[in-house]
């Protein structure tokens, strides 16, 4: 036994996944199923994933709604809509692996809205050609989690919550092990396992203006950065075009593009439909560019119908498009009272509808913005929320360039190309969560289990100490803020040259000022230091 096991609480596994929301738990039941030890390690409690604020839902190609629907056609949108920058092999697996995702979530339980004859619902989203993503109201990604983490648990995985995970263990291009700390006690924890896989989600926390739960710190990039991995495209950030922007306390907050999907249309504070003046040549052939054409196309979509000739409405562009349109229409004052533009579902949909089709949209404006969306309309803006770049990786088997090593979902990229389709980001969850388990249980079934030195523990133990031993130092929290602040002004939706270059320079100096850090206090559920 060498020092650190008897010093430290220590956990072996087959293969331990690092995040539990959709990503993690597919990954965490694929292992598991292949009669391998798996632990699934939560930074929060199981079930409190950022999953499930992929509200409007999952996309694949079943063609319930719409039977010319096929994943080819998936697999053309999502390229289209990452402008080509999509690892290809990976968008189409995605597209063709969707389908059986989607029915396997529902033998195991998910309750999916309905046809009239009874098949799985699917309503339209931005850029995706034809009705496509599977729903329940706009609750998809909650209940994508209660399903997978019910079925998962009966698999016999060991789950660790409330512990994070601050550094990657290995050696010789290898990853072995993973070292953390419970939140509630600050105890030190070493996990070793012949496999691991990364699936932590995304970076929107470090915008001030995000969508994101307080877990999306960029934790699973960190970590296989440095580890060794290499991060690709990681200047892709997604601003989804419609999140609250009154009052100030939940600025960002995720209106779902389901409202738009369920016939929502944006205005700007002149009344007008703005988004027809920004109709990109590249989808012009597919959108309609008269009210009158969009109407109709509209009128089919709030009925649950599509009609071959008649194009789309520009409200449901691809989510860089429609975010750029409402920053033009804002910054050229034609914004909102509360600098957005105005998101109107009332003109097209009973109040009925929108309480059943969108429950959790017309409770959040009432007890939060004291907007009655079945009567007005929302005011609503660009939100950080999604980050298609993350660690590379092998587009069939998940695995990083360190052996052993595997990522899922979010903090893994290629598949989005520069900008994600909405809906995709559930069935990516889902079609690669699955192969990332796959590929790590089968790595870990012919891997002998790597020596950890103690020395490498030790090291990991006094960095995350650190912070208590100094005299001075910064405040985490302010460093927090700062960092955001200064994202959103120099790399936020528009950028240029000369905020690019301020903003590196800003952010120069946080990465000095972050390496003196300091926390006051014991180890114990310390928030100071949960921020360092
Ligand atoms: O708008 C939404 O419901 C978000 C979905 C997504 O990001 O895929």
């Amino acid at each position: 036994m060498t020092t650190s096991e008897t010093k430290y609480e220590t956990h072996e596994h087959d293969v331990l996944v690092i995040g539990a929301g959709g990503a993690g738990l597919r990954a965490a039941i694929e292992a598991s199923a292949m009669g391998l030890s798996v632990g699934l390690v939560c930074k929060s409690l199981l079930g409190k994933a950022h999953t499930v604020m992929a509200e409007g839902g999952i996309a694949a190609a079943l063609g319930n709604v719409e039977p010319r629907d096929n994943w080819k056609v998936h697999f053309r949108d999502t390229m289209k809509g990452g402008r080509y920058l999509n690892q290809w092999r990976m968008a189409q697996l995605h597209a063709m692996e969707a389908p059986d995702r989607v029915n396997e979530l529902e033998q195991w339980g998910a309750l999916f809205d309905r046809t009239n004859d009874g098949r799985i619902l699917q309503r339209n989203f931005g850029g995706h050609k034809y009705p496509r993503l599977a729903h329940v109201g706009d609750r998809t990604g909650l209940e994508m989690i209660r399903t997978l983490q019910q079925h998962g648990i009966h698999t016999g995985m060991k789950v660790y919550m409330e512990c994070t995970v601050t550094r990657l263990l290995g050696a010789g291009g290898r990853v072995g092990g993973a070292f953390g700390y419970w939140r509630e006690n600050g105890r030190f924890v070493v996990f070793y396992a012949k496999a691991i896989v990364l699936a932590t989600g995304g970076v929107g926390r470090c915008f001030k203006i995000n969508s994101n739960s307080w877990e999306c710190t960029g934790d699973g990039q960190s970590l296989a950065y440095l580890a060794g991995a290499e991060l690709m495209d990681m200047e892709f950030m997604q601003f989804h075009p419609t999140g609250m922007v009154w009052p100030p306390s939940v600025r960002g907050t995720l209106i779902t593009e389901g409202v738009r999907g369920e016939g929502g249309t944006l205005r700007n504070k002149d009344g007008k439909r703005f988004m027809f003046e920004y109709i990109p040549a590249l989808y012009a052939n597919e959108t309609a560019d008269k009210e009158e054409e969009a109407d109709k196309w509209l009128k089919l979509s709030v009925q649950g119908k599509s009609e071959k000739g008649v194009r789309r409405t520009p409200d449901l562009l691809p989510r860089d498009i429609v975010a750029r349109a409402i920053h033009s229409e804002v910054k050229a004052g034609r914004g909102s009272p509360h600098g957005g533009v105005f998101l109107d579902i009332a003109t097209r949909r009973t109040a009925d509808d929108i309480k059943r089709k969108l429950p959790a949209m017309y409770h959040q404006f009432k007890e939060l913005g004291d907007v009655d969306i079945t009567k007005d309309p929302m005011e609503v803006g660009p939100t950080a929320h999604y980050v298609m770049g993350g660690i590379r990786v092998d587009p069939e088997t998940q695995e990083s360039g360190v052996k052993g090593l595997y990522a899922a979902g979010e903090c893994a990229a290629g598949m989005h190309g520069s900008n994600r389709l909405g809906g995709n980001s559930l069935s990516d969850l889902a079609v690669f969560g699955r192969i990332a388990g796959k590929y790590a249980g089968e790595h870990a079934k012919g891997a002998t289990a790597l020596k950890i030195e103690d020395d490498e523990i030790e090291a990991a133990a006094r960095e995350a100490l650190e912070p208590f031993n100094r005299e001075r130092g910064e405040n985490p929290f302010a460093v927090h803020e700062d960092l955001m602040n200064q994202m959103q002004k120099y790399v936020g939706i528009m950028r240029n040259a000369d905020d690019l270059a301020q903003g590196l320079k800003e952010i120069g100096r946080l990465q000095e000022t972050a390496r003196n850090l300091r926390v006051e206090g014991n180890r114990h559920f310390n928030a100071g230091w949960h921020e360092t």
